[in-house]
């Protein structure tokens, strides 16, 4: 069995974290970090073999540089905050850091076919919609989801767009534009079920993985 603490654990992911955890056959839940709940990240490190962090992004490079010192896996879904801090801690610690802007396979996917098209049609804009208390914008998947098709050859224009409105959960679209013609591709996650696949399988594979370091759950896949 996989101990797993959460970090942010009465948050909305958070807590579908935990439910999660505690219905996988292979994961038992070592315990709930969050201010809400009146327990310190560091009250449960020491039950843990692996931390879940859904936090915010002013908390959450040290949230994982604790995690990582005293030797337990990170795997982070907290975004906007800077990822090259977090790799240097990683790359210096004794235990392994996970990091995925989007654990839902479908955004996975978009993200790869979008590299395959921008090969071909690179001009394109994306926009993103996320429910109204998200605390960054652009989200952390339209970020990625633009460094990925610029290596691939594609023109993200700029701004990406950001909508917030209550009512929405997590959604992204691409848009590719050529000669008289556009492509678009959309997905929508509807329920934060949409992530939990993701976050276990990266559970079950950050303490095997080969770099101290890995963002991106195409990495798993
Ligand atoms: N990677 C993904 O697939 C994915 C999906 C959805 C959301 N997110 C990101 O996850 C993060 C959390 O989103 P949410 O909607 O659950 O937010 P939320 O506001 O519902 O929950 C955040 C929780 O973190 C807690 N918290 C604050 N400081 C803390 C600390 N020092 N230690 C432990 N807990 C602390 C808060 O009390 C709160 O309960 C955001 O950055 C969001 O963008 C990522």
């Amino acid at each position: 069995m996989i101990k797993v603490g959460v970090s942010g654990a009465a948050g909305r992911m958070g807590q579908a974290v935990c439910e999660a955890v505690e219905a996988a056959g292979d994961s038992e839940l070592a315990g709930r970090a969050d201010p809400a709940l009146g327990v310190a990240l560091g009250e449960i490190l020491g039950d843990a073999d692996v931390v879940v962090d859904f936090t915010t992004p002013e908390t959450a490079l040290e949230n994982a540089k604790a995690c990582l010192a005293a030797g337990v896996h990170a795997v982070v879904g907290t975004t906007g905050f800077d990822l090259d801090a977090l790799r240097a801690a990683a790359e210096a610690a004794s235990a392994n850091c996970f990091v995925a802007p989007n654990f839902a396979i479908g955004a996975v996917l978009m993200m790869e076919v979008s590299q395959a098209i921008a090969a071909h049609m690179p001009e394109c804009e994306i926009i993103e919609l996320h429910h109204d208390r998200k605390l960054d914008a652009p989200s952390g998947t339209a970020k990625r989801t633009a460094e990925l098709i610029r290596g691939a050859g594609g023109n993200v224009h700029e701004p990406i767009h950001s909508v917030r409105l209550p009512g929405l959960v997590a959604h992204q679209e691409v848009i590719f534009g050529g000669e008289g013609q556009t492509l678009s591709l959309r997905h929508d996650s509807i329920d934060r079920r949409s992530f939990m696949p993701g976050v276990l399988l990266a559970v079950r594979r950050v303490g095997g993985l080969p770099d101290r370091f890995t963002v991106g759950l195409e990495k798993l896949l």
